[in-house]
């Protein structure tokens, strides 16, 4: 009789001392198989845990047979009886260690091939194959528990918004183009010859709407799909937290999203961040970090030092300086016990992001005073030595290094320094949790390739009460109502404020020279809505990728998702994108000119 898995009685992981003396049924895979003098011991695997089998030769001849054939990987039921370990062999590391089963009777319901890689919870397994063989990798332990984390992260959202009084509601996904600035996913229609869906880069716009129609609160968690060059904290389909309120200010939006990530974290790893978060605004944040995105768990802050490089004699300094740039440092506490090797090596790598070296000096102490050292020291008088470490609070020991040129580069450098340093030199501190909002985004910003001004947000985006009568006017001053939220120096989400008034959106448009013909064809749907009663709105998305990433310490938002894509935007288990039949094409009006392989 086979044994009736369907009756399971309990996981491994649950067995305990409590189930001492009890026969018990259990299904799930042999993670490996020991022979001991005899006896044969299972470490039996389902994705609570491991309980260790028993099979003895002499009480149970059959089922000992059988467990001879087992190798990992094979999927079998067992019966048999819960036994305390003898003394001395109980292993404290194992959540059922105390225990240990001894079968009566095994079951193999399937065997397995040799699996291609160690199922074990540290693997240096490269990652195309663990996404060639997705199905064995979710198998193992780390996998397990961060879908695990993310199931539980999601159900915690959906039950504090309903709580809040948010009514999800699903949006389409064959759609029309939404503004986000990436690019579309397209869909052929098969039934309007020539014409394509897009897949939402966000339901942004059917957000919008749903206010409109007095839905006043909504919530949804949602996948989006970008065609974007992908980096470790992106995915082409990917998922939102995404929500919209009415009749609210900026501080309404960061207070209930405030609230729900207070409760993740406690749910999720049972730690209380305290609210409200706090704010910085996006002036601030390019000035101190040169982010908009400040990882603030450590300081590192970058320090204007335009005013005392203008009279120190350093060429690059005097270049940046003349050509309407600026000079800027970052004070490295004990940076001064850095080798040759090091700061050669962070100069040499800062090259590559597009930096043309960086200068440095070494703070040591003479006769009582401060001096600097190697580096670019010798342009240095003692005024500018000591005017420079009064700007950038520096004292013996530390190193000071510089960044000079057009604002944007040196900002874009020092962050980059200010990051990679703290990672080095290991100065960002373990189990903090820190979460920023950054306020007041630019509305615009110039792009001087085609020497027009672009939405920094998207062109729904409010500009502040007291920018309204002059964003027009000031593109480059206006600010807008827009916020992001950043955790330990990652954007996990992003959201404003909108417009509800059809003659600031006009003039809105008119800045980005979007033609009343574009408008019609782009948006008309949501223009011809504003025109009827739209309350005020505003709403964010937060990436819960990001956040599961971050909660579950993945270093890549693909050790989050079941079944990631590449950084190639390829699915290595499935073999999407493929070719597809040519009658499938030609039902669809399509031909394609990629050249043939
Ligand atoms: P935004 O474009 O800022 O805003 O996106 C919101 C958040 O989504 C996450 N995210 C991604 N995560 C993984 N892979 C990607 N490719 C990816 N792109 C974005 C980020 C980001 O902060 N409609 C607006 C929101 C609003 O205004 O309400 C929007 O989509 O964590």
């Amino acid at each position: 009789m086979p044994l009736p898995y369907n009756r399971r009685t309990c996981y491994c992981g649950e067995v305990g001392l409590g189930h001492v003396g009890q026969t018990i049924l259990l299904c799930g895979w042999v993670q490996v198989r020991r022979d001991h003098g005899g006896l044969i011991f299972v470490d039996l695997r389902d994705r609570t845990g491991i309980v260790q089998l028993k099979f003895n030769p002499e009480t149970d001849p059959q089922s000992h047979a059988a467990a001879g054939r087992l190798r990992s990987e094979y999927c079998i039921c067992v019966r048999g009886e819960v036994a305390r370990r003898p003394e001395g062999l109980v292993n404290p590391n194992l959540a059922t260690g105390a225990v240990e089963v001894n079968v009566r009777e095994l079951d193999i319901l399937s065997a397995s091939e040799t699996p291609v890689f160690a199922l074990e919870d540290e693997i240096d397994t490269n990652e195309e194959t663990r996404l060639e063989y997705r199905f064995l990798d979710l198998r193992r332990r780390p996998m397990q528990r961060a879908l695990i984390l993310r199931h539980r992260i999601a159900k915690t959202i959906r039950d504090y918004f309903d709580e809040h009084g948010f009514i999800e509601v699903e949006t389409p996904f064959l759609t029309k183009s939404t503004p986000e600035g990436a690019r579309d996913y397209l869909v052929p229609s098969r039934v309007s010859p020539g014409t394509f869906y897009a897949l939402p880069q966000s339901p942004q716009l059917f957000k919008q709407l749903l206010m409109m129609s007095g839905f006043d609160r909504y919530v949804q968690i949602v996948r989006c799909f970008r065609d974007e060059d992908l980096r470790a904290d992106r995915q082409p389909e990917f998922t939102q937290l995404d929500m919209e309120m009415s009749f609210v200010q900026p501080e309404d939006v960061q207070h209930v999203i405030e609230g729900c990530l207070a409760r993740v974290m406690k749910t999720a790893l049972g730690v209380d961040v305290p609210t409200p978060f706090p704010r910085m605004t996006y002036e601030q944040a390019l000035r101190e970090y040169g982010i908009d995105r400040p990882d603030t768990r450590y300081d590192l802050r970058i320090k204007e030092v335009s005013a005392v490089a203008r009279r120190v004699e350093f060429p690059v300094f005097v270049e940046a300086l003349a050509r309407g740039g600026v000079v800027r440092a970052i004070c490295v506490p004990g940076g001064g016990g850095m080798t040759r090797k090091e700061t050669d090596t962070l100069a040499e790598d800062m090259k590559g992001i597009g930096a043309g070296g960086l200068p440095l000096v070494k703070v040591a102490e003479e006769g009582g005073r401060p001096v600097f050292q190697t580096g670019i020291a010798k342009f240095f008088t003692p005024e500018t030595t000591a005017e420079l470490l009064a700007a950038v609070g520096g004292s013996p020991g530390d190193a000071v290094f510089f960044a000079a040129g057009p604002e944007a580069d040196v900002c874009k450098h020092l962050a980059w320094l200010r990051e990679t340093v703290a990672k080095r030199r290991n100065l960002i501190p373990a189990g903090k949790w820190n979460f920023l909002w950054v306020v007041e985004f630019p509305m615009f910003e110039f792009h001087a390739e085609d020497q027009r001004w672009y939405a920094v947000h998207h062109p729904f985006t409010a500009p502040r009460d007291e920018d309204v009568d002059i964003f027009d006017r000031e593109p480059g001053r206006a600010r807008a109502k827009a916020y992001d939220v950043v955790l330990n120096g990652i954007e996990i989400g992003g959201g404003s404020v909108r417009i509800h008034r059809a003659d600031v959106q006009q003039r809105v448009f008119r800045m980005l020279d979007i033609t009343p013909e574009e408008q019609q064809l782009k948006f008309g749907f949501l223009l011809k809505a504003l025109s009827y009663g739209p309350p005020p709105h505003g709403g964010i998305a937060l990436g819960l990728d990001r956040i599961v990433m971050l909660l579950a310490g993945m270093p890549s938002i693909r050790d989050v998702l079941a079944f990631p894509k590449t950084a190639r935007a390829t699915c290595l288990l499935t073999g999407a994108p493929s070719p597809v039949a040519p009658a499938q094409l030609e039902e669809l009006y399509l031909r394609t000119t990629a050249p043939k392989k």
